[in-house]
This record gives C-alpha cells, structure tokens and sequence, in this order.
C-alpha cells in the first residue's frame, strides 16, 4: 500500500482495514492528508499519549487552541494541571453516580418515552444527542434550551474541523461562545454563592483560574460531552443489534456496562487524537521533527493482536475491553470518563428494556474517520414499548 495514496473516503469507508494495513507496513508513516504523522503502533500510541516532554498539544496552530483559546485539552505541563485539576472532583466516581445517575435514567425514560408514536426514528438526533445534552447543559447549569446547546456545539465542531481556515466560520465560532458566556453566567454567579455543582467545585478549589479561564474550560466540557457520548449510545446499539448472540448474552448476564466498554473498544467514538512534537524525536524508526503534528489512532491501538485476542470481533463476554484507548491515556486522559461510560450504560440498557422487539430499519456501514459511527445515522423501528 502507498500510505500517501490514501484519502479521507479511504479512512472513511475501510479504517478499520486501512489501518490494519498501516499497522503491519507503515507503523509510524507521514501523511500528507492529514500534514502529520499518522501513529498506529501501540508502543508508539502509548508514548506519544504519555511522553508529555516529547509530545504536547499547547500549539497556536492546533485547532482546538484557536477556538476554545487556551485551556486543559491544548496546554501542557503545569499550565494543563492548573486548569484541569480545579474540574477533577466533578467527575469523580462517586460523586458522578450521585450527581448523575437519577438525571441520566430519568432523561433517558423521558426521551424514550417521547419517541414511542415516532417510529421508525432516528437514534442519535432522536435520543442519544439529546440525552447527551440533556446531561451536559444540566452539568453546566445552563441557562438555555437543548436545541440551542446542540447548536452551539455544531458551530465550535464546525470550526474546530475547518481545516480551509473560513473567517466566516471562526466568527460564527465566536458567535457561540458569547451564547454559552451568557448561558453560563446565572451559574456562574450561584456557584460562587452556593459553591455547589460542578462549577461550585471548580470555584471553591482554591485555584487561580480566571473567570475566562473557568469559562473556555467549561466550553471544553461542552464540546467533549456530546457527540462522543451519541456515538457511544449508538455505535453500541449497532453492535447489539448487528450480533444477535451478543445481544442475548447481554440481556442474560445483565451486562450492559461490558457491552457499551466493548462497542468503545471496537468502535471508539474519536478514532485519533493528535499532539505536536515538542523536539526532535525518534518514534519507531521515524524521524520526527519539532514542532510535526503526530495523530495517535485510538481505532488501531484498540485492534491491536498483541493487546486483544480477535480484536475484529464484538465480544461482549471479553468483560471491561481491557485495555482500550478510546478515553485516551496520559495526563489528558478523558476528564468525563465516569459520566460517559455511565451515560452509555443506562441509555442502552433503557433503550432495550423499554423497547424490547427494537430493530434496525437496515444496518448502515460505519464511518471509521474522525468521528466512528454510522454513516447516515442508525434508524430503528421501536416496536412495542414493555408493560
Ligand atoms: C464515550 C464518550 C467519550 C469519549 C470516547 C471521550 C474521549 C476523549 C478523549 C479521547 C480525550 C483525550 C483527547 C486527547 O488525548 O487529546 C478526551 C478528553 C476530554 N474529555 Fe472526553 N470523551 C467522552 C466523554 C466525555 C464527557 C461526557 C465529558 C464531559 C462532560 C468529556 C470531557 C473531556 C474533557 C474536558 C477532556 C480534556 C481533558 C484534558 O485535556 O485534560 N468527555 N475525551
């Protein structure tokens, strides 16, 4: 294979292939569809991930940093703590299960609830995003409706992807983060009050964050919390409904968590996450250059022979997925972590529970690029809703 060959359609349509190929030929290979090198070695994954002094993300040119403006996910060092430790305790285990299970099941009873004269309908716009926002906008304590949230995302997604640099979209960019500046205020202001919810965390840490610093962090936990979420919801209902078998097991053992561990694994929402060599390195055999943008893929860590036995296959009996990728790793491991993987236990297991005869108007191939889920969206015939 040419790795320069290889186009976006490409990764699209085959990355599951594709990748596999890089992985046995090309395991650290400069791509220039991507301008950078595209990392699918796991030993290599690991040390971009975790080599910090190697490898950053606090570049002007990186893309989250132009639209968010300096925060965790694009600084490194102690400027990275000293914005991501004051939302630490906000999304720790117990307090995410006391904060966020009742929210998560009764949002997603609600939603599911909603839809039973809606079908056939469509699984993410219908329930996965919603459920998604739902629980950020409440996390946030936003003042604004969950259509408008989602909106706000879609323009920072939109910009965050605009790799032709548009003006127009940088300033609808701006546009969304003066939304969300404004929605966040009321919050804003109770939290300091109340030094309760997650921003009353960030606030009473004992941190020096600014009030914009608090501000384009939160914008952070926003645009982390959505469509990764959605995928989740919806890639494992693809798996599930595509293996009958696993489905069964599933419901028998009530394995719901190792199900949505297992579809993160094989389908893993964000499919790479890129850093910038921070000096000269040498990563396998490869010379990489200071100042090179280098994308880690999560898809082929995840598949790797040598960390999972048939990493092709869905196996919901392989228990946690043992050593997927798909939060990350390192110092800018997934901050929402507990809440994902929450979110996407209750909303499938209430998914199949309320809709036990559930099936798939057809089964959509999945996009294996940036962001893996089904291509077109996953439409499902709900059935009859249990007494
Ligand atoms: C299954 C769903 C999710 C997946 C697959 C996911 C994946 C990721 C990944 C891969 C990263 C690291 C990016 C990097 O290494 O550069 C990350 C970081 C982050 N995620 Fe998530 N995420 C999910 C859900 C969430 C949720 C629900 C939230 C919050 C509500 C969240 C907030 C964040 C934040 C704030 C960061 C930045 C952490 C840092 O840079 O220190 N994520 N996520």
């Amino acid at each position: 294979m040419d790795p320069n060959a290889l186009t976006a359609d490409d990764f699209e349509g085959r990355g599951v292939a594709v990748t596999r190929a890089l992985r046995e030929s090309h395991p650290v290979v400069w791509l220039d569809a991507l301008d950078g090198w595209f990392v699918t070695d796991r030993d290599a994954i690991d040390t971009v991930l975790r080599d910090e002094e190697q490898f950053g993300t606090d570049s002007p040119e990186f893309k989250p940093r132009e639209v968010f403006g300096p925060t965790m996910l694009n600084l490194d060092d102690e400027e990275h703590t000293r914005h991501r430790c004051p939302f630490d305790p906000g999304f720790r285990l117990r307090t995410v299960r006391d904060r966020y299970m009742d929210l998560v099941t009764d949002t997603a009873e609600h939603l599911l609830a909603e839809l039973a004269d809606r079908s056939p309908c469509d699984l993410g716009a219908g329930y996965a995003s919603r459920l998604a926002v739902s629980v950020v906008t409440d996390a946030l304590g936003l003042a604004l409706p969950i259509d408008e949230v989602r909106g706000v995302y879609n323009t920072l997604a939109a910009a965050i992807g605009d790799y032709r640099n548009d003006p127009d979209t940088m300033a609808a960019a701006r546009g969304a983060r003066a939304v969300f500046a404004e929605a966040l205020a009321p919050e804003l202001a109770r939290a300091a009050r109340t030094g309760e919810g997650l921003l009353g965390d960030v606030l009473t840490s004992g941190s020096d964050l600014t009030e914009e610093e608090v501000l384009a962090n939160s914008l952070v936990v926003l645009f982390g919390g959505i469509e990764t979420v959605e995928s989740t919801i919806v890639n494992t209902t693809w798996c599930l409904l595509s293996q009958p078998h696993e489905l069964a097991y599933t419901r028998r053992q009530d394995a719901w968590q190792a199900a949505v561990d297992e579809a993160l694994r094989f389908a893993p929402p964000i499919a790479f996450v890129g850093r910038i060599a921070r000096r000269d390195a040498q990563l396998h055999g490869a010379a990489i250059k200071e100042g090179d943008q280098v994308f880690a893929s999560i898809l082929a860590a995840n598949r790797d022979p040598g960390f999972v036995d048939e990493p092709d296959e869905f196996l919901v009996r392989r228990g946690r997925a043992g050593q997927y990728l798909s939060f990350s790793q390192g110092v800018h491991f997934c901050l929402g972590y507990n809440l994902a993987r929450l979110e996407g236990a209750v909303a499938v297991e209430k998914l199949f529970e309320m809709y036990p005869d559930l099936r798939p108007v057809e089964l959509p191939p999945i996009s294996w690029f940036t962001l893996v889920r089904p291509v077109g969206g996953l439409q499902i015939h709900l059935g009859d809703r249990a007494s």
